[in-house]
């Protein structure tokens, strides 16, 4: 029998269908709660408290014994027995005001593009306005051969124009309704040109795209206007498919073996339509006005955008459908812009180096520069670039998701309530911590994640394995049901009312995580014969690393011991490229080199990644004379 749920605070009631989970209940109602397992009940991050009815609950071992009598249950694992009031805590809930990262430095990248399009922006399709010849007894060829010929007059040669049925069902009313004044979209590829569509009148202004970052987490969009290359507007929100897990395998196993992928698509395509439509409403402009996307995304995203099945992509040998995907009509894909608009993805290079990584090299510039560069981008994947412009390679080191919040008993994502930065007094232990949006904290995102570890280290509260010294003497470090633990905001501070701690396992998870991306950056380096010295810059991308602090992160180890200066934060670089890509032809060209000329190693069966990896389990690493800058810290304090 279905049943409804009435969820607090945000005070929406649901009908659940029979046998409907209570997570998935809530996301159909558009009411996000963490779930970063995507519902398999691994995480225990779906917590929500049962206020009034029943539920049948799946028991999982997460819960506490207190916790089941307090009402807590898991939303993934509970399928409501009777009507049900839900209260989801702040630790659960999903909300706005994160740091969703929208790109940087946008006027620096503007005068790029501009310069790169040489002054006149080259999208993907031509606009043709014609003024066709009256049809009369003397000249009374057809009307698509009238269209035809007049495009031969302007360089299109006749034999090389397709055109299809559905152009040719609307184009005899189409021509006549504006006195045979008509704008012709046309789509060269090689030398043939495609007709993409053909509407009364002038049309060929106003003109927009939209760039499109489809991130595991968030989606970017700018809309763009084509004739100046100038962005209209920007707008971004949470990648609605982390309700159906936060990774990018547990997406994959929802896709696949959840029979989710149709879904997965969907909602991303819903919440694209949705942000290109709230700018369209913000700027006064037809959505029909814009008639080309370019979307940037990793692989998996790509393939969850597209509808592709993604299966292989986690099996080994980890073979992606699809690196290049072909220009497509965006109604095909449910796109609620101009009915013939096209549709371009950044290309990857393999199943973990994705066109999130292409776009970021087109960004960096680095195949343009004779100086050895490090490109990475931190998430739950380290994604790593090596070389110049001579050469290049890749790779991707399964991190974890901890700098995400996963397996991190109060890890969360840089959103409002995160604690962010945090600081250790070294005679007191006493902690400080500075909290996104300003607000009571309620768990403690990457950034804080890598400035507690790393303050704990120089304070002595940690060792080089990561163990906390139990005899520090302050009531910060305590042994708590998971081990011995470190209070980094006592419950009477924080907005959940329960102190937030850092684990001794929680430490543990992020030693892994920064030991597998440092061990990548090593790996790769050793692999074409250069160490980080030979290294002259790194670019850190992605949203994560405009939060890091580079310092903290030498510290524990998670990036080489380089002068600072040698450091440079690009920001989002994944809607830089698409936006790059949309408006110039050039640039297109250079993305689709770039994905062919990366050389792809895999490091899950390296051997030679596996010792750095074990090498980098130490804080901040086992080769204490790798980090120089740190001994002489751990010296001062
Ligand atoms: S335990 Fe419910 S989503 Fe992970």
């Amino acid at each position: 029998m279905p049943h409804k749920i009435t969820f607090f605070p945000n005070r929406k009631t649901v009908t659940a269908p029979d046998n409907q989970t209570v997570l998935k209940a809530a996301g159909g109602a558009g009411i996000h709660i963490n779930a970063t397992c995507g519902g398999k009940g691994n995480c225990g991050k779906c917590r929500v408290v049962i206020k009034e009815g029943a539920v049948k609950h799946k028991e999982t071992g997460l819960l506490s014994e207190k916790d089941m009598a307090e009402g807590v249950r898991l939303a993934c694992m509970s399928i409501p027995a009777s009507d049900l009031t839900v209260e989801i805590p702040l630790g659960s809930q999903m909300r706005r005001g994160g740091k969703i990262a929208t790109g940087s430095k946008l006027g620096e990248l503007q005068k790029m593009v501009a310069k790169t399009c040489e002054g006149e922006p080259r999208p993907l399709t031509r606009k043709v306005f014609l003024k066709l010849p009256h049809p009369n007894l003397d000249d009374n060829i057809s009307d698509v051969e009238r269209l035809k010929r007049e495009l031969d007059r302007r360089g299109y040669p006749i034999d090389n124009i397709h055109i299809n049925l559905a152009i040719i069902r609307k184009i005899g009313r189409v021509m006549r309704e504006k006195d045979w004044m008509v704008t012709a979209t046309l789509l060269p590829v090689g030398n043939v040109v495609e007709i993409m569509d053909v509407q009364p009148g002038d049309t060929t202004k106003p003109r927009y795209g939209a760039a499109v970052d489809v991130g595991t987490t968030s989606l970017v969009v700018y809309v763009v206007d084509m004739f100046t290359g100038k962005v209209v507007d920007m707008e971004s929100t949470y990648n609605p498919q982390v309700r159906c897990g936060e990774d990018i395998i547990s997406r994959i196993v929802y896709a696949t073996e959840m029979g989710g992928l149709d879904e997965l698509q969907k909602l991303v395509i819903e919440a694209v339509n949705g942000l290109i439509e709230k700018i369209a409403a913000r700027k006064g402009l037809d959505p029909e006005a814009v008639d080309t996307l370019v979307i940037s995304g990793n692989t998996t995203m790509v393939h969850l955008f597209y509808g592709i099945d993604p299966s292989h992509i986690r099996e080994e040998p980890y073979i992606p459908t699809a690196t290049f995907l072909p220009l497509m009509r965006t109604h095909a894909l449910g796109l609620r812009i101009n009915d013939f608009g096209v549709i371009y993805a950044m290309p990857s290079v393999a199943s973990y180096v994705g066109g999130d990584i292409t776009s970021g090299i087109l960004a960096s510039r680095i195949y343009k520069k004779h100086e050895l560069s490090l490109f990475i981008d931190i998430g739950t994947n380290g994604e790593i670039v090596v070389g110049n412009s001579d050469w290049m390679v890749t790779a991707a080191c399964s991190a974890g998701p901890a700098f995400e919040g996963g397996g991190v008993k109060y890890g969360m994502r840089a959103m409002d309530g995160a604690i962010e930065k945090v600081a250790i007094d070294p005679a007191t232990f006493e902690a400080k911590s500075a909290v996104i949006g300003n607000v009571q904290p309620i768990g403690i995102c990457g950034s804080g994640m890598i400035d507690a570890v790393a303050e704990m280290f120089l304070t002595g509260v940690i060792d080089q394995r990561g163990k906390i010294n139990l005899d520090c003497g302050t009531p910060r470090v305590r042994s708590g049901e998971d081990g011995p633990e470190y209070v980094l905001a006592w419950a009477a501070e924080t907005g959940t009312g329960k102190d937030i701690t850092l684990t001794e396992p929680d430490i543990d998870n992020i030693v892994r995580t920064k030991g597998a991306i440092y061990a990548g950056f090593a790996t790769l380096l050793k692999e074409v014969g250069f160490g980080f010295a030979d290294v002259e810059k790194v670019y850190i991308a992605g949203g994560f690393g405009n939060y890091l602090d580079v310092e903290r992160a030498i510290t524990i180890g998670l990036l080489p011991d380089l002068p600072v200066e040698r450091f440079e934060f690009l920001g989002n670089t994944s809607i830089m490229g698409a936006y790059m890509a949309l408006m110039s032809k050039n640039l297109r060209k250079d993305v689709e080199d770039i994905a062919r000329r990366m050389t792809y190693m895999e490091l899950s069966v390296s051997r030679s990644f596996m010792d750095e990896y074990v090498s980098a389990l130490f804080l901040p690493h086992t080769n204490s004379d790798a980090f120089p800058t740190v001994e002489r810290m751990r010296k001062v304090l």
